[in-house]
């Protein structure tokens, strides 16, 4: 594959931020258009893209919050973010199905957390489903258990990772 290259999101990656991620999500689990355009003029920051010299591949995206709760379905849609709250919340870690384990998840992610801590964040949150613990433990993630989230109609867990002394 070409070089790749990580960037902030801008309005015009909107489309193709959507495509990606209806075709990676199944069902419900999905964030509709609407709310992907709110997290690219909420929190561009905190909207990363990762593209090789014809298209974006994946993205993270995530609001900040001074208190986090994790089941919260509101903050999916960014209600209660404020770009000065210390905790990050991960709303999507998502890569195209044709670029799927090439290690674009792992560029995503180390990236984010240097831009996190550069940002002054003291840790980020996120939850997954049970298969997904290990590929975030390796990122530094903590597993915290079982949420009470049912996002989707499916089951989920809570992980976090410390950016304050790392
Ligand atoms: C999960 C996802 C982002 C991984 O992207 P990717 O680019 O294929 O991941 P990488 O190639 O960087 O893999 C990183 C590591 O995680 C592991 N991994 C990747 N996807 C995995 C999966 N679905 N289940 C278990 N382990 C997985 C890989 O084996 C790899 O480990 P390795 O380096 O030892 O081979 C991608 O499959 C995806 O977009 N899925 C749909 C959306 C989704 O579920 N996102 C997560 C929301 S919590």
């Amino acid at each position: 594959m070409t070089d790749v290259n990580i960037r902030n999101v801008i309005e015009q990656d909107l489309d193709r931020c959507f495509e990606i991620e209806s075709i990676s999500y199944s069902g419900d689990e999905a964030a509709t258009k609407g709310k992907i355009l709110r997290r690219i003029n909420s929190y561009p920051e905190g909207f990363i893209v990762l593209e090789n010299d014809r298209e974006i591949i994946g993205f993270i995206n995530c609001g900040a919050t001074h208190e986090v709760e994790l089941s919260d379905e509101d903050f999916k849609e960014l209600v209660g973010h404020d770009s000065a709250g210390k905790h990050i919340v991960i709303l999507s870690v998502v890569v195209h199905p044709a670029y799927q384990g090439k290690g674009m998840a792992s560029k995503l992610m180390n990236s984010f957390i240097e831009r996190m801590k550069a940002l002054g964040k003291s840790d980020i949150y996120l939850i997954c489903q049970t298969e997904l613990i290990d590929m975030y433990a390796r990122y530094g993630f903590v597993d915290l258990g079982a949420s009470d989230s049912d996002h989707g109609g499916m089951s989920w867990n809570e992980m976090s990772l410390s950016l304050q002394d790392t």
